[in-house]
């Protein structure tokens, strides 16, 4: 029998890394894996050189709207998943330029999207155990008071760009189902935390700063609030939506872990023995959602999910694994992880 193959786009950024290093050490060589990931500033393969070695993975350089490449992928590969992780995910850049999160998170999942339904297609619908999975993100549902969860019900009432371009993939991917039966999940996870993220967002941002005796930046007055889901209970989930979701439904994905910005800080300030001194208000960012928090009861009751990592016990293991691992924050802050993918493929294309 054939390996299952998964084609995972976005494996070199944050989620993407954790997903494949956690299905190469659950399934070892009984899966395939293909990391399809155009390597912008987010993606690092530093994070992949602990599995980059093993005959069952395979990373290929390209962008997911370069329409010949994901075609010629789905050709000479018998793709059985396409969990699709490719996105520009940061909200602040959104704000400055929109643009490129259109063409990527909108036109190049339209694009994953055709390739998988061309060669998964058969006469009369579509080969059996094919899965497409599109990584979403609760914040296409909008902004939340003090009370209250997202469900999947909840409409889509996005706010930055960010989760415009999310909201508007999302409903694409949810037309193709709608309209052909291509089969496919949606799941729609709150904020993530672990190891190998970019420190641009929050928690390693404030571990790099507090470590460098820098101010840490607490937008308007740090009393947002993110719902923590450490990255590996994230990544479990979505091989169970994969292997075992009912085609065409949505699952949302939550750590029941609502913090405050302000408190977060505070736990790492803490835990660092650094002073709350370097703790600096700045202005506000534009249109700044409030709350999210999820209702992840669906995907408890249909498939068994429910978060394994409590917010003490992961932010524990996360701000131990960038002290041990500071190295890694070093080259990621300064650019100079960009050096890997010339050290270890020679800049062409394996
Ligand atoms: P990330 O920014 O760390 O990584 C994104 C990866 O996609 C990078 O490796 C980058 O090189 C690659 N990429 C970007 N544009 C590409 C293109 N055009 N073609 C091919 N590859 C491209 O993002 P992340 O935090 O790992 O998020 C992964 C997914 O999960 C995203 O779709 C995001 O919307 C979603 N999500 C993230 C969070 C979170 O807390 N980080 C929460 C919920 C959902
Ligand atoms: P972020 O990590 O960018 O994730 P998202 O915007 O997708 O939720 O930000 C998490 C929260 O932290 C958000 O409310 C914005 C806030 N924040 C700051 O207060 N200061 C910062 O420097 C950053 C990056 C974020």
């Amino acid at each position: 029998m054939n390996k299952p193959t998964f084609l995972t786009t976005g494996g070199a950024g944050f989620i993407g890394s954790n997903f494949i290093r956690f299905m190469l050490s659950n399934y070892k060589d009984s899966i395939k894996v293909i990391n399809l990931d155009s390597l912008t500033y987010a993606g690092n393969l530093e994070n992949l050189s602990e599995i980059d070695h093993l005959p069952n993975y395979r990373f290929i350089k390209a962008d997911i709207c370069d329409e010949q490449a994901v075609d010629y992928i789905f050709l000479n590969n018998d793709i059985d998943f396409c969990v699709h992780f490719a996105a520009e995910s940061h909200v602040d850049r959104s704000i400055k330029d929109p643009s490129v999160f259109v063409k990527t998170n909108v036109l190049g999942t339209v694009n994953l999207l055709n390739a998988a339904k061309k060669h998964w297609q058969t006469g009369t619908g579509f080969k059996s155990g094919k899965k497409f999975v599109q990584v979403s993100t609760d914040e296409v549902y909008g902004s939340l008071g003090a009370e209250g969860y997202f469900t999947e019900k909840t409409p889509l009432a996005p706010h930055s760009p960010y989760s415009a371009s999310k909201a508007s993939a999302d409903m694409l991917v949810q037309s193709y189902f709608d309209t052909y039966g291509f089969p496919m999940n949606i799941t729609r996870c709150s904020n993530n935390y672990g190891p190998f993220q970019f420190p641009e967002k929050l928690i390693p941002l404030v571990i790099n700063n507090a470590r460098a005796g820098k101010p840490l930046p607490v937008y308007g007055d740090g009393k947002n609030v993110r719902d923590w889901l450490y990255v590996e209970d994230h990544a479990r989930a979505i091989d169970l939506v994969a292997r075992k979701g009912t085609p065409g439904e949505v699952y949302n994905v939550g750590g029941h872990n609502e913090l405050q910005n302000i408190e977060i800080v505070k736990i790492i300030l803490d835990s660092l023995g650094s002073s709350h001194d370097l703790i600096t208000y700045v202005e506000d960012r534009l249109g700044h959602d409030r709350r999210y928090a999820i209702d992840a009861s669906k995907i408890k009751s249909e498939l068994g999910w429910e978060p394994e990592t409590s917010f003490g016990v992961g932010i524990k293991r996360t701000i131990e694994w960038y002290l041990k691992n500071n190295g890694w924050l070093k080259n990621a802050a300064s650019g100079d992880y960009l050096k890997y993918y010339e050290r270890m493929y020679g800049g062409t294309n394996p």
